[in-house]
């Protein structure tokens, strides 16, 4: 049975989001209607989930001994890491001498920290489907991996990087060196080790999200959303939509891929697992132990939207993951780099047919940083797709100028 606390008192609940981010955000919104009692932490101020929680920390989470500092003194209920690049190691030693619970575990968080552990979980101890694949730590190990086997067309990336950073896809041996030059300057830290992937020509790719929620029974059970189909530009989502159609085989095979990885992870709380699905086969590619970008679609399509899940899941209440509309989303960027930009034209795309915007509040904005998502449900996913594209197309951030 699970107890919830009033915030600001004795009783309250309090859980702790590493990474506030526009992800993060809407989990602390979740959390906050169930009156919990919130810390977001984030490595700058004034992110956007700092700007919706009872309470804002600023420390560099990748620092084992300032995260230490932080879980002791504010001996949060639950740890719930919404980004990558934290000190999983410290995480999982704090739970392990019971300071902390870690959503969904400490060790999924350090095994998806980086893509050698996920991806050897998965292809080398689960045997399920993945591209051909290989750690190189030189250019030379590069070159001698996709000789030995992994041949072209291939894709390389830093094995510790997020949304498309430093990944470049290789067609033939002139493109070898540029790759591995991008990903020495892309990854999240520079110790220069890389995975090089076969290049997997797939029909489409998905995310499953997956649900790993108490039951009345008191057992952990698994459930599954509506896949969601979604397009990647450079390695980052620009678009997703739900539900994308699949054959029975393939929806049955991405699900028995999703539970064995899921289950083998652990713990409580939502999953983003990305496929890769050609005809009836498909191969696993990443997971995410929490919610998942191209999930945001969800806010428009689901009757809990996949944060909502999240906040349920890791407090251990049911969740119900079925479709309310088929929807689409489609990402704002930033377009300049600037500081307190302002946003044109959110009026017109929310006159757009079934359009909502959310803008993220971030301080800065860069030329490709995501500040806004366009939401759109619709009777389906084509007219969805590009009544988002319209709705997103329409928001013009610019530069605040001091005429206006
Ligand atoms: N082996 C591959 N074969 C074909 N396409 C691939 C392969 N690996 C990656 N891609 C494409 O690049 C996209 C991003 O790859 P991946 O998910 O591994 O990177 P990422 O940096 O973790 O991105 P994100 O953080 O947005 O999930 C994939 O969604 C897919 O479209
Ligand atoms: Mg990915």
């Amino acid at each position: 049975m699970t107890t919830l606390g009033t915030p600001l008192s004795p009783s309250s609940t309090r859980v702790m989001l590493l990474g506030s981010g526009e992800l993060g955000k809407e989990v602390l919104i979740a959390l906050q209607r169930l009156g919990v009692e919130t810390i977001a932490v984030d490595r700058y101020e004034n992110a956007p989930g700092q700007q919706v929680a009872h309470h804002a920390r600023t420390i560099t989470m990748s620092d084992p001994a300032a995260l230490k500092a932080l879980i002791e003194a504010e001996k949060p209920m639950l740890v719930v890491p919404e980004i990558e690049a934290i000190a999983t190691p410290m995480l999982q030693q704090l739970e392990d001498a019971g300071v902390v619970r870690v959503i969904p575990t400490a060790r999924a968080a350090r095994l998806t920290m980086d893509r050698e552990g996920i991806r050897r979980l998965a292809a080398e101890t689960l045997g399920l489907p993945t591209s051909p694949y290989k750690f190189c730590d030189s250019f030379a190990e590069l070159q001698a991996a996709i000789d030995g086997g992994i041949g072209y067309p291939c894709v390389v990336k830093p094995v510790m990087s997020s949304s498309g950073k430093g990944q470049s896809k290789i067609d033939g041996p002139a493109d070898v060196q540029k790759a591995w030059d991008y990903a020495m300057a892309g990854g999240r830290v520079s110790h220069g080790r890389v995975i090089v992937e076969g290049f997997i020509d797939f029909d489409y790719e998905i995310t499953l999200l997956t649900v790993r929620s108490m039951g009345a029974d008191g057992k952990v059970q698994t459930s599954f959303c509506e896949p969601i189909g979604h397009l990647q530009v450079s390695g980052d989502y620009v678009e997703s939509w739900q539900p994308h159609p699949m054959a029975p085989a393939a929806l049955q095979k991405a699900q028995q891929i999703a539970q064995a990885v899921t289950g083998d992870l652990g713990g409580q709380g939502l999953f983003g697992v990305e496929l890769f699905v050609k005809g009836n086969e498909v191969w696993f590619s990443e997971v995410s132990p929490r919610p998942h970008d191209t999930g945001m679609v969800t806010m428009a399509t689901q009757w809990q939207n996949e944060f909502e899940l999240h906040a349920r899941a890791i407090l251990g209440l049911p969740v119900d993951t079925s479709l309310k509309s088929a929807g689409a989303s489609a990402v704002i960027y930033g377009g300049v780099d600037a500081h307190g930009i302002v946003f044109d034209g959110v009026a017109d795309a929310m006159r757009v047919p079934g359009a909502d915007v959310r803008l993220f509040g971030k301080p800065e904005s860069f030329l490709k940083r995501r500040m806004g998502v366009a939401l759109v449900h619709a009777d389906d996913v084509d007219t969805a797709r590009s009544r988002a594209r319209e709705a997103a197309a329409c928001v013009k951030p610019r530069e605040d100028s001091p005429a206006s």
